[in-house]
């Protein structure tokens, strides 16, 4: 699909298929999660633009590559997002973070935003907005469309798991903002779960019902 990319890496493919097992215990789910957010950051993080700066080895000077710009901005949709930063944050512990919450109206269907803090600059960042399951793309959508009011204009949406029906409304929505994911599962059921899916992210990294 234009503007997705699958994360097929066999580390990735591996951890999901234990965090999609039923039986998974609570623990071992947001271990998993750990490890795999890991992996993700450093594929949605690989072709970052890279400058020089002149350093010393012990044996000479040299002009070494470093990251150019500003420090990235890892955005989580509250709640569920947070269970990707932490392992994001190992791999990039400069990173800002930003926490997200919003739902739809159902009866408007305009995005409510109930919480949201960004660092500054948000506009000249690279932001990362962060959720495992992109399954209606409402929540997401809404969380991108309330960052570009606040001048975002380079994002990145990372999950772990995405219903097509989720891909093709948020890249309606947003064309320009690309997507990774390490599965496109094969559609939403009745009540907007993923299936074959893993169930509720954040009831499962959190043990709630
Ligand atoms: N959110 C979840 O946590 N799981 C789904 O399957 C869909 C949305």
């Amino acid at each position: 699909m234009d503007g997705v990319t699958v994360i097929d890496h066999p580390l990735v493919q591996h951890k999901l298929t234990i965090m999609r097992k039923k039986e998974t215990s609570t623990g071992s789910f947001r271990r998993l999660l750990r490890e795999i957010s890991t992996l993700l950051c450093y594929e949605v993080t690989r072709d970052l633009e890279l400058t020089t700066a002149r350093i010393e080895t012990p044996l000479e000077e040299i002009d070494a590559p470093v990251l150019e710009g500003k420090k990235l901005v890892f955005a989580s949709i509250l709640r569920a997002g947070n269970g990707l930063l932490e392992g994001m944050l190992e791999l990039v512990p400069s990173a800002r973070v930003s926490h997200i919450g919003v739902y739809r109206d159902h009866e408007t269907l305009e995005a409510v935003e109930y919480f949201f803090k960004a660092p500054d600059s948000i506009d000249e960042r690279l932001v990362i907005v962060v959720d495992p399951m992109l399954a209606t793309g409402n929540s997401a959508i809404a969380a991108i469309d309330t960052l570009k009011a606040r001048g975002a204009t380079n994002i990145r949406f990372l999950c772990l798991l995405a219903a097509p029906e989720g891909i093709r409304s948020f890249r309606a929505h947003h064309p320009d903002v690309p997507v990774y994911t390490a599965s496109i599962d094969r559609q939403l059921n009745e009540k907007g779960y993923i299936v074959p899916g893993l169930g509720d992210a954040g009831d499962r990294m959190y043990g709630t019902k």
